[in-house]
């Protein structure tokens, strides 16, 4: 068997077994396959696509790349993961809460993926937050704080690590079988038995459709089933960035306003939406409305944002700045984005916006970049909103200042208003 013939085969729209996309995954996470045959092969499952049963193959080989750890210790245990948004900072407001409503959370984040942001680069911009930390403090951590939230740093489906960062510099993100792969290796090797997924749709996911998102979190609760994971997917649009804010920085202070009870009230019901699904699959609460209220009450006492500085400060993170936010390093150029006309936000579309973000630096172009943790957007109107003309819709912030004059141009372009 050669990867030659594996590519072709896929490339030609044939069905790969299960040893050749054992082959694959095994000599690719090893390094015996180059990033360029990888590539090709990557391309090729994203044009032609995966039946079923390629599908649990890619998984169950992604899985097996590394490490599986074991939390029964730590009784039921729940995580959680999007598909992926614009402005999704719904991690880091949720996991505290839950936590902090007794439920113990051991969460694996990615990086920002395409247009979309991650959980593990907006963690980053805490000073000392550490996203690398040993098995047994992962373990430790959640025993004794119950809660942690880590990269992908443990030898925890490495291949997903390296296929991921390759997906993002290779535009084959939107791919069914490779986000349900991705989602449910990453899921099923950190060890949680309760898994809650948050299914984007809309403008600003990569599944554009309701019905696209359906499939997907199917494939994906079909897979956990089999991996004896109970699996809970919610549907949630994406059409407009969520929040106020996109940009990593931008985006953790928005959290800790969240925290703090100023929370948004699209990012409260995405929030509410999953934790209160989160709590019943832990049997918890099987009533979901009295669970979002327990949540709420959380926010109100304090108990979450104690929760979340607690997390931070027990992964090195300087508490400081959750307690005082301007503390964050701000971008060198902040421009206002003027109206030039009256009237209501009819759209703006989520995908633009996360390009632009990625345009002033807060993604990757190349898997090797670094990202600028200050820049990003803030958005004053959303869709609904109205307008007055010479009103500031919006604040683009930017380290450099050609950049930062474009994105005023490009974002008042995305406003679409009348
Ligand atoms: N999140 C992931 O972890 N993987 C994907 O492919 C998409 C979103």
């Amino acid at each position: 068997m050669n990867v030659q013939e594996i590519i072709a085969k896929k490339r030609d729209k044939s069905k790969l077994n299960k040893e050749e996309i054992e082959f694959f995954v095994t000599n690719y996470t090893n390094g015996n396959i180059t990033d360029y045959q990888a590539a090709a092969l990557i391309m090729a499952i994203y044009i032609n696509g995966m039946d079923e049963e390629e599908t649990t193959n890619l998984t169950i080989s992604m899985t097996n790349s590394g490490d599986i750890l074991d939390l029964s210790e730590l009784g039921n245990v729940v995580d959680k993961h999007s598909t992926g948004g614009v402005g999704d900072k719904v991690t880091l407001i949720l996991t505290p809460i839950i936590s902090s409503l007794g439920l113990p959370v051991a969460k694996m984040s990615g990086r920002g993926l395409g247009y979309t942001g991650g959980t593990i680069d907006k963690l980053e911009t805490i000073p000392g937050y550490n996203v690398n930390i040993s098995e047994e403090k992962f373990k430790e951590n959640v025993k004794k704080i119950g809660i942690s939230l880590i990269g992908q740093t443990l030898n925890l489906a490495p291949a997903d690590k390296k296929i991921y960062a390759l997906r993002d510099a290779t535009s084959t993100t939107e791919s069914i079988p490779l986000i349900a792969s991705s989602i449910m290796s990453k899921k099923i090797a950190a060890g949680a038995n309760k898994i809650v997924l948050d299914v984007t749709y809309g403008s600003g996911a990569f599944m554009k459709t309701k019905e696209k998102a359906q499939e997907l979190a199917d494939t994906m609760v079909r897979i956990g089933k089999l991996a004896n994971r109970e699996t809970v997917a919610v549907l949630t649009p994406m059409e407009q960035p969520l929040g106020k804010s996109v940009g990593n920085a931008l985006e953790v202070i928005e959290a800790i306003e969240a925290l703090k009870g100023n929370i948004k009230e699209d990012v409260k019901d995405v929030v509410l939406e999953l934790g209160s699904n989160m709590l019943k699959l832990a049997g918890k609460g099987n009533n979901l409305e009295e669970n979002k209220n327990r949540m709420l009450e959380n926010i109100k006492n304090g108990r979450a944002l104690e929760k979340f500085k607690e997390l931070v400060a027990n992964q090195g993170g300087d508490v400081s700045y959750i307690e005082d936010t301007n503390k964050f390093k701000k971008a060198k150029f902040i421009l206002p984005v003027i109206s030039k006309v009256q009237g209501k936000v009819k759209e703006l579309n989520a995908e633009q916006i996360g390009k632009l973000s990625v345009f002033l630096g807060a993604g990757r172009i190349k898997k090797e970049d670094k990202i600028e943790k200050e820049v990003g957007i803030i958005l004053n109107k959303k869709i609904g909103d109205k307008v007055e003309k010479e009103e500031i819709m919006a604040y683009i912030h930017a380290n450099n200042e050609e950049k930062a004059k474009e994105a005023v141009e490009r974002l008042s372009e995305i406003y679409q208003i009348n």
